[in-house]
């Protein structure tokens, strides 16, 4: 049975908090709650998410930038980390996107929005391969990137969600586990594809951004207009296309066999109506996601 796509479109912001320090915004992110650290796992964490920070540096990301970081004690004797850092104004791309006058607005905002975020993903090397390849998928440097992971400053782009800290272990596909007593919170389902796989990846950013095209529409002119709706879908959709198709031209690490797949992906997304749809995004995303929610209800 088809499920309806679940894009996180929420921001999970309880831990988060914004303040001042000498006159400059920042926010605070605590990490951590009920895992279960101890001093040592947590400063463990905080090890672990310093270097991610440098792969993701050396690599060509921008990530917002850390004031400080600390251990902190939580409640039950766990620990916690948490970081302040810089906090970007105005810089939220689905909140700019939804803030869209117009059809012309909306599609332009998109269009730079969709240039940034497909020239990072495909500036990643791809895992111990000169290119990636319909067999080889993984990512070097897992990311989480989707829109609301990043936030926009001065034209660029800064990926702001660094945490948990991911590493691929040497010599595997497989993800370095957290510290930490509780195995379901050392690892979760399907990490390696959602952060580690190319596909995925290029599949779930370019559902949001048709997902969030589909929100707009209705917030503008009201649920009915079905085929209004996908008309500006397929618009949307012809404009992932070209940025896609372009760069993966240039791109000396996605061979032509994956490069035919993904336009081939994207192809999908432009032709679905959301009458037949029950989705959102692409059919990519929405059977791995299908995939994991059955290994999840199969666990309890
Ligand atoms: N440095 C920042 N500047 C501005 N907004 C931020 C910053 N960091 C996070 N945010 C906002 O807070 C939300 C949640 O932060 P994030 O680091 O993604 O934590 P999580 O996804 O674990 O809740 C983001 O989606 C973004 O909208
Ligand atoms: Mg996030």
């Amino acid at each position: 049975m088809k499920k309806t796509m679940q894009l996180d479109f929420t921001n999970q912001i309880a831990h988060i908090e914004v303040g001042e320090v000498d006159g400059k915004k920042v926010i605070t992110k605590t990490w951590g709650k009920d895992f279960g650290w101890t001093h040592a796992d947590a400063l463990q964490v905080m090890d672990m998410h310093a270097s991610y920070i440098a792969n993701l540096n050396a690599i060509g990301i921008e990530t917002s930038v850390v004031v400080d970081e600390k251990v902190i004690p939580g409640p039950n004797n766990q620990f916690l980390v948490q970081s302040r850092e810089e906090y970007f104004h105005c810089g939220d791309l689905l909140v700019n996107l939804m803030a869209s006058r117009s059809r012309a607005e909306f599609l332009q905002t998109a269009e730079e929005q969709i240039v940034l975020t497909t020239n990072l993903l495909f500036s990643i090397p791809p895992l111990y391969k000169e290119q990636y390849d319909t067999d080889w998928l993984w990512l070097s440097v897992p990311v989480d990137l989707k829109p609301p992971n990043a936030v926009l400053s001065s034209g660029r782009l800064v990926l702001v969600d660094t945490f948990r800290p991911l590493f691929w272990d040497h010599g595997t596909t497989v993800l370095q586990a957290m510290p930490g007593p509780y195995k379901n919170k050392q690892k979760l389902p399907n990490d390696e594809i959602k952060t580690g796989d190319i596909r995925f990846q290029a599949g779930r950013l370019y559902g949001y951004f048709v997902a969030v095209a589909t929100r707009w529409h209705i917030q503008q002119n009201g649920a009915s207009a079905t085929q209004d709706i996908d008309s500006f879908r397929h618009e949307l959709s012809e404009i992932i296309l070209n940025i896609l198709t372009s760069v993966l031209a240039e791109s000396d690490v996605v061979t032509q066999d994956l490069a035919l797949v993904l336009i081939a992906d994207v192809h999908e997304i432009a032709t679905e109506s959301i009458a037949v749809g029950s989705y959102e995004g692409p059919r990519y995303v929405q059977s791995l996601y299908e995939s994991e929610d059955q290994t999840r209800s199969g666990e309890t």
